[in-house]
């Protein structure tokens, strides 16, 4: 929970009072109103405390003079973009998990700074502990619990309204990190429809539909079901439909969903397959983000489509060289079982484009080759040249790193099949953008922008400024900024 406060910073009285450092051509600065106990410190103990302003430096020290149990110092680099502020807090309150309340010197009074610092403050401030027991062996922390923005005046009903839309915001990017992080055992395709159920219960203008396997079948979901042939739990489409009356534009996300990616017949080496519970990253991307813009209550339709199948081999599952028919006809020809989420997002996006939404993006962890090209921070956006562009622009805005990728037309020939109209592989080489090419052969001419987030869904290393180990939300805060700047418009 964050909160807006009148309160000075030497009479707050919390665990950790958050400063930010700044790294200055004139030496290390700290960032704000900040009491002059901590401006003695920096100045007379950088040094020793060896402090030197880097991002994703993190030191808590003891108070003497204020009323706040600690202070925390905390590293923004050399610039202060939004975006580093953003991080240095965000590193901040992650560092204080099992703490209960903290406090931030806000760096500046820029209505983007209040923003970006009420943003860093809750994406820091989680802890996936579900899977932590009661017994001896239970290491782990609770999430940071609140933070006060010491703000110093009463606020504005503007700086209410970004509080308490970064609340709605990290609360979306949240339950996206929890679906990701939930171990595969417990969330398969109807486990993650209920989760859709109860996340839009009681949600004002929003509909839920969830296609079971029987259905999907009798829907032509070839792909869907080829997909999820091989599992004991069969696959689902959840569709949640956000229609506020007013609303002259419409958007459709579509998320891939497979809930564990083993690669089926084509099955992956075992070292880093445990990674691919977070195969369902974009499904949980694009639910979080309807959840979020019908509380927001944003004056923009916008429909999530949830591609939910698992990728396993049986006596049951798909072989390669089989034949897929697709929801619009396409015949596929399945020569790697292991490139299942465009065969799953490709029926979802012929069932998304059928009701003309004005734009489309889709979210998915779909290649090794995004995380070869761009590594494991940067998503790629590709797609129809506007569309991508509104991504990127929306991207940046929100913090975000995506990067613009090509989809050349003339590569498509490399998805050739010799018995059916595409294959679903072709040549290793620029493997991110044949995949991209695969799909846009089932959105037609309608906008489009396709978003590979294999590398940056899931932190597998190390957590970094406000981005934890496991599931990270990657997506959610690029989608909300570009809805809302649609509905704007
Ligand atoms: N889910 C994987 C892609 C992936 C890889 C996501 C690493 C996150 C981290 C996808 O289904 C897959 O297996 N893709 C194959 C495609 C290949 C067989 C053409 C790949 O990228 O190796
Ligand atoms: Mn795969
Ligand atoms: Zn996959």
């Amino acid at each position: 929970m964050i909160s807006l406060t009148q309160a000075a910073p030497a009479t707050v009285s919390v665990d950790a009072l958050v400063v930010v450092l700044a790294e200055r051509p004139e030496g290390l600065v700290p960032l704000g109103d900040v009491p002059d106990e901590i401006r003695t410190l920096v100045s007379g103990s950088a040094q020793v405390l060896g402090l030197t302003g880097a991002a994703d430096e993190v030191h808590r020290v003891p108070a003497h003079r204020l009323r706040a149990r600690s202070v925390v110092l905390t590293g923004a680099g050399k610039a202060s973009t939004p975006e580093s502020l953003r991080r240095a807090v965000g590193a901040a309150t992650r560092s204080l998990a099992g703490l209960t309340s903290a406090a931030v010197v806000l760096p500046d009074d820029e209505p983007e700074t209040l923003t970006a610092v009420a943003e860093g403050a809750l994406l820091g401030a989680y802890a996936y502990t579900r899977y932590h027991g009661q017994g001896s062996s239970s290491t782990t922390k609770p999430a940071l619990g609140e933070v006060q923005l010491l703000l110093g005046h009463r606020p504005t009903k503007a700086e209410t309204r970004s509080v308490q839309r970064a609340q709605v915001l990290a609360e979306a990017v949240h339950a996206a990190r929890d679906l990701v992080n939930a171990a595969p055992n417990d969330l398969y395709p109807e486990a993650f429809a209920d989760v859709a159920r109860t996340a839009t219960k009681g949600l004002k203008g929003v509909k839920i539909t969830v296609l079971d396997e029987k259905a999907l079948a009798a829907g032509s979901f070839g792909g869907l079901v080829g997909v999820g042939q091989g599992s004991a739990r069969p696959p689902r489409l959840v569709k949640v439909a956000y229609s506020p009356g007013r609303a002259k534009r419409s958007v459709a996300l579509v998320g891939k969903g497979i809930t564990f990616d083993s690669g089926g017949i084509s099955l992956k080496p075992s070292a880093d397959m445990d990674e691919m519970k977070s195969d369902m990253a974009g499904a949980a991307t694009v639910l979080s983000t309807v959840v979020a813009a019908a509380r927001l209550n944003l004056p923009i339709a916008v429909t999530a489509w949830c591609a939910l199948a698992e990728n396993m081999p049986s006596g049951t599952a798909q072989r390669p060289s089989d034949v897929l028919t697709m929801r619009d006809g396409t015949t596929v020809e399945v020569l790697n079982t292991d490139a299942e989420g465009r065969l799953a997002m490709a029926d979802v996006l012929v069932a998304a484009v059928e009701e003309t939404p004005d734009l489309v993006v889709d979210v998915a962890t779909l290649t090794g080759a995004q995380v070869v090209a761009l590594g494991r921070r940067v998503a790629a956006v590709m797609g129809t040249d506007d569309a991508r562009e509104e991504v990127v622009a929306a991207a940046t805005a929100s913090g975000e790193a995506f990067w613009p990728m090509p989809l050349p037309e003339d590569m498509k020939s490399g998805l050739k099949s010799k018995v059916a109209d595409l294959a679903n592989i072709g040549e290793r080489w620029g493997g991110m953008l044949l995949a991209g090419l695969f799909l846009a052969e089932f959105v037609g001419d309608t906008p489009w922008a396709h978003l590979d987030v294999a590398g940056p869904a899931y932190n597998s290393k190390t957590a970094y400024g406000y981005t934890p180990l496991g599931g990270t939300g990657m997506g959610v805060r690029t989608l909300l900024t570009l809805l809302e700047s649609r509905a704007e418009r």
